[in-house]
């Protein structure tokens, strides 16, 4: 089992002084009780990065700091957007790559995600690439091949030295923030079918994550039953309550002690 790992994607949710609070809450309570297997990630607005970051560093909370998004281009004329290397200049070490609501809302193809990806890489931070199908994909069961061509699309030719840096999300669109969760059965299969993917394109010691409406009460049986390596939480990693029994959960399953 790989180590677990459970993202916070705070979304277009909380300014900076809401993002200071919650990562100030967060830190009290891991400092009392540290998750000992769990790598734990928020994710927030560009604007409150730095905010962020500053908390995560002088009071050493034991998170990473990841982004959205990030433009598919270096730098340039791309006005409004925010380049990868920016985001390494604030510690930066993740970036959600593809969410279905970059895809759906603002025009993300699986060839720019895939270019995205790249440029994530290549700069040495970590990408997670999520996929998911929708409703009507997963009603006439399309929902593997749907997936697995995001997946081709996205890691195909991926070289070798940035594999290690990849994680995948499987994130089915129908879930998210719609508090519907795929059954844990749903999980599990999507999972191993992403591992036998993963596995083709060289890509087999990814980790696969879960994301849609997971909460403090489902965690344990979708970490179980699933068996993915961690999540990627929306509206549950708003409060630090819920995003870290979500954490603890993971660490639970990882020790086997759920
Ligand atoms: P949700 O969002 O947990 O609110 O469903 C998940 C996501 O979009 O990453």
């Amino acid at each position: 089992m790989n180590r677990p790992l459970v993202i916070g994607n705070w979304k277009m949710n909380l300014d900076y002084v809401e993002a200071v609070h919650l990562i100030q809450q967060i830190g009290v309570v891991l400092k009392n009780k540290p998750l000992e297997h769990v790598e734990l990630v928020v994710v927030p607005p560009f604007v409150d990065i730095r905010s962020v970051t500053s908390v995560v560093d002088s009071e050493r909370v034991a998170i990473e700091v990841g982004a959205q998004h990030a433009n598919v281009h270096e730098a340039g004329a791309h006005t409004g957007e925010v380049s990868v290397s920016m985001l390494e200049r604030l510690n930066v070490k993740w970036v959600l790559v593809g969410h279905s609501e970059r895809r759906a809302m603002y025009a993300m193809t699986d060839e720019i995600v895939a270019q995205t990806l790249r440029t994530v890489v290549r700069q040495g931070l970590a990408a997670v690439l999520c996929v998911g199908e929708e409703l009507s994909i997963r009603e006439t069961e399309g929902h593997n091949d749907f997936v697995t061509t995001q997946l081709h699309a996205a890691l195909e030719g991926l070289d070798e030295r940035w594999r290690p840096l990849v994680t995948i999300a499987y994130e089915p669109v129908w879930a998210i923030g719609t508090g519907l969760t795929a059954t844990t059965e749903q999980v599990r299969e999507m999972t191993e079918h992403i591992r036998t993917v993963a596995a083709s394109l060289s890509l087999g010691e990814a980790r696969v994550l879960y994301g849609g409406s997971v909460n403090a009460e489902n965690a344990t049986a979708l970490m179980s039953e699933g068996r993915v390596d961690g999540f990627l939480v929306g509206g549950a990693s708003l409060k630090a309550e819920s995003f870290l029994t979500i954490g603890q959960a993971a660490n639970d399953c990882y020790d086997g002690k759920r």
